[in-house]
């Protein structure tokens, strides 16, 4: 498991959140790790540093041309000012770039290998073996690039809150990968769902919900909640990720048991995660 998508077809729910904050866990814990932003709103770009003004990049390529060398894949990647973090930035393009896989996908293909769905995933094939970790934040739009995320990941996780938590939500999307699956002979996975910007882990509201969500959801449901807390609002207003603004906040705490949980950190690197949570160098806000 290396290629992780998150993904839901609601706004506001913590996908780019839990994207960056995981991340830069991973990244300060050692792996190396490839941020891949899908959606031209680019709020994971910024909070990695990187500006608009990047070079342009043909993301036309990226999406609708088979690549053959690994060279003309990296240029798409950038290096952040963050230990062991890569990304390969958004840009407004991306929105363009959706009507043209859309329209290669009515272009008659002999060889159903050859379908325009699948040709990031080829690409991203190329530099996968550099990193531990490759994680596709997506727009909560569905659209051709949803489908070229999920095609491309081994897995597919769904970060929810209970404000506008829909259970229907969740099972389209969970037949949708088996429809792509089926359609593209892929495997991807999906992983099931986890609570972000919780209020109270206690609450009667969180454990009574959380409890019949589980009923119903049973192995799609991961038992790792994320805590609603102001630092990582105003992380995410100060685009820094929420280690570097506030090493103290503790759903950072959160997301390295959801690490631990999803099997993604092993038990050296869980502990050296715990130590930088505890350690006093670094400035805190
Ligand atoms: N644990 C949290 N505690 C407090 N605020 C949070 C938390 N997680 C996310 N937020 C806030 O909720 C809002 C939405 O978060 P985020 O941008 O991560 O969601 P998203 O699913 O990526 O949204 P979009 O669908 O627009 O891409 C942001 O303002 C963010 O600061
Ligand atoms: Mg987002």
């Amino acid at each position: 498991m290396k290629k992780i998508t998150f993904m839901n077809f609601k706004g506001g729910v913590g996908k780019t959140t839990s994207v960056c904050t995981m991340a830069e866990l991973l990244g300060l814990a050692g792996y190396h790790v490839l941020i891949i932003d899908l959606d031209p709103q680019s709020n994971t770009s910024r909070m990695f540093g990187i500006k608009e003004d990047i070079e342009e990049l043909n993301y036309r390529n990226l999406f609708c041309e088979k690549m053959y060398s690994k060279k003309s894949m990296q240029e798409f990647v950038v290096k952040t000012d963050y230990a062991n973090i890569h990304m390969l930035p958004s840009s407004e393009d991306m929105c363009d770039v959706i009507y043209k896989i859309y329209d290669g996908t009515k272009e008659k293909v002999k060889d159903k290998n050859d379908r325009i769905e699948l040709t990031f995933s080829k690409n991203l094939k190329l530099v996968e073996d550099d990193y531990d970790y490759i994680f596709i934040d997506t727009s909560p739009f569905k659209t051709y690039l949803s489908y070229c995320a999920i095609l491309a990941s081994d897995k597919v996780v769904t970060p929810i809150s209970l404000d506008n938590f829909s259970y229907e939500g969740v099972l389209k999307l969970a037949d949708l990968i088996v429809e792509l699956n089926t359609s593209f002979k892929k495997n991807t996975e999906f992983m099931g769902v986890f609570f972000t910007k919780i209020k109270s882990k206690t609450s009667n509201l969180f454990t009574g919900m959380s409890g019949s969500y589980q009923e119903q959801l049973d192995n799609l449901f991961i038992p790792i909640a994320i805590r609603d807390l102001i630092a990582v609002a105003e992380a995410n207003t100060a685009f820094q990720p929420l280690f570097t603004y506030n090493r103290k906040c503790p759903a950072l705490n959160d997301y390295i048991e959801l690490l631990n949980y999803m099997d993604m950190i092993d038990n050296k690197h869980y502990k050296i995660l715990k130590n930088l949570l505890v350690s006093k160098k670094g400035g805190d806000k």
